[in-house]
């Protein structure tokens, strides 16, 4: 059965572009409820503690260099199916290939500069929230 929690993190881009209460808006009128949520920013070092499963691919120090470059908005969101749908809200990876009405469809920037973060399977989202996020911080 699909899980009912999913993670993740407005990035620097849409973060500094003004953009975290429009994508937040986004989010709960598609009927996410945000269970738990903060501002922060990552060091190169922490990134790449997140990113450790990319840790081979060609772009990765480019990647954490990126995340760590300013704040970030991580949450915990809860709705049925959330893993999934909430890969369906935010669109492809790289903004070119989004689907109109995707958040990264209308504010990414770039295949690396692309809005914000979804968790891609249950365990990994379980994963995720539990690298931001105490169980005192959620409600
Ligand atoms: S995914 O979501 O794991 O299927 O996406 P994937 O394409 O495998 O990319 C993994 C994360 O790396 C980021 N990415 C890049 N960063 C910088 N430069 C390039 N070229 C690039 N390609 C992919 C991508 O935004 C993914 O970050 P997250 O935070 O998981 O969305």
């Amino acid at each position: 059965m699909a899980g009912n929690r999913t993670f993740t993190m407005i990035k620097p881009d849409a973060v500094s572009a003004a953009n975290s209460g429009a994508i937040m808006k986004m989010i709960e009128e598609a009927g996410f409820r945000i269970v738990a949520v903060k501002k922060t920013q990552l060091s190169e070092e922490r990134a790449g503690e997140f990113y450790a499963v990319h840790s081979q691919r060609s772009f990765f120090k480019e990647l954490c260099t990126y995340m760590s470059s300013g704040a970030i908005i991580p949450m915990i969101l809860e709705k049925d199916n959330a893993v999934e749908d909430f890969r369906k809200l935010i669109g492809a990876t790289d903004p070119k290939k989004a689907e109109p009405g995707t958040i990264r469809n209308l504010f990414a920037k770039s295949i690396e500069a692309n809005a914000i973060h979804g968790s891609d399977s249950d365990e990994n989202a379980a994963l995720e929230c539990s690298f931001f996020f105490s169980n005192l911080e959620r409600f």
